[in-house]
């Protein structure tokens, strides 16, 4: 037996989740147990969780009951949704909204709920320079998870709001890094222009959560912003440069043209970078470097991350 404290982890199989299982299992003296919720304990990831020490149980966000037997007894729940597998804000909000009341019936006394701002506060709908989406929406994947907050608040349950920056990770799984142009040069591009993007390596999300469970308390009902650094376009493509040993320029486009690029989410994403770009002062501000290395020691820079990741990222051979 064990005193331990459970961390309840919503996405445990995912980047933001498995970054605080392993965290908590990485901390053999630490205070918490890390209970990783899946929807199929048997997978290959629920498996290598298991392995590694992680009590593994079955829990659909979907599903009230499950996610309320997997919440039952536990000190902490980490909470994520989970846009781009279903592209639907108001999943996310219902998700959200079960994740919510499965901590308030359970009596969890920490949630953490990984969250983003919504830009509608700051370009309201009627604001015209970025389109509206799916009717009342400018970057749904942000705006849904804003408007999420109030209903950990209502709900009465202890939390943390946390707001989390881009992945690089982006750059090897979701087809943001360099791309080759017609020129056969490789670019990096963004809707950035000279301004500065906060991002981080998906793994120390996780990381910095296992910091604010650890600190108690102390951020209980407030709003915590992270990232591992805050670069340029044109740094970034400098730096990716060195680590692919190939030059990367940085090609900043028009938001509209990103828009408009056609895959899903596309439009969403121009709108969330447009915003970034826009009301760039906000947005670092509320993403703390130095902050978020007092939460995680280990916290990777960007030179760091590419030492251990430049050679996933997925590079079209230049022709001939
Ligand atoms: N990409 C970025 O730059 C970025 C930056 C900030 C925030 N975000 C946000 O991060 C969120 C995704 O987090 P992530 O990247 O950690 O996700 P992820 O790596 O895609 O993993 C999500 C995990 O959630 C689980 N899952 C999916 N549907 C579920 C359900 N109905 N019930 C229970 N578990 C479910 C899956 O596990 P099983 O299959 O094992 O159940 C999956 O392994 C998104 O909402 C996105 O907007 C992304």
């Amino acid at each position: 037996m064990t005193d331990k404290k459970i961390i309840a982890v919503v996405g445990a199989t995912g980047a933001q989740g498995g970054g605080l299982v392993r965290a908590i299992l990485a901390d053999k003296n630490g205070p918490f147990r890390a209970r990783a919720l899946t929807r199929d304990v048997n997978s290959p990831k629920a498996r290598a969780l298991a392995a590694a020490g992680a009590e593994v149980v079955s829990a659909d966000v979907d599903d009230a009951a499950t996610l309320r037997r997997a919440f039952e007894g536990a000190h902490g729940a980490f909470c994520v949704t989970f846009f781009w597998h279903h592209l639907s804000p108001e999943k996310e909000l219902a998700e959200a909204a079960s994740m919510a009341e499965a901590a308030k019936q359970t009596g969890v006394t920490h949630v953490i709920w990984s969250t983003l701002e919504d830009i509608r506060k700051f370009v309201p709908l009627d604001d015209d320079r970025m389109p509206t989406l799916m009717g009342k929406y400018k970057a749904p994947h942000f705006d849904a998870k804003g408007e999420a907050n109030a209903l950990f608040t209502q709900a009465g349950v202890p939390t943390t709001f946390l707001l989390t920056s881009f992945y690089w990770d982006n750059f090897v799984y979701f087809g943001s890094g360099p791309k080759r142009g017609p020129d056969g040069k490789l670019a990096l591009v963004l809707p950035m222009g000279d301004r500065k993007l906060p991002a981080m390596a998906a793994e120390d999300i996780g990381k910095c959560a296992y910091g604010i469970f650890k600190r108690g308390k102390e951020f209980i009902g407030r709003t915590v912003g992270i990232a591992g650094e805050h670069l340029s376009g044109g740094e970034m493509a400098a730096k990716l440069t060195g680590a692919l040993g190939e030059k990367v320029v940085y090609q900043d486009v028009p938001p509209e043209v990103y828009r408009s690029f056609g895959f899903p989410g596309a439009d969403d994403l121009g709108n969330m970078f447009q915003f970034k770009r826009d009301f760039n002062d906000y947005y670092r501000g509320a993403r703390s470097v130095e902050f978020s290395r007092s939460l995680n020691p280990e916290l990777l820079s960007f030179d760091q991350w590419l030492k251990q990741n430049a050679s996933k990222i997925p590079i079209e051979a230049a022709a001939g």
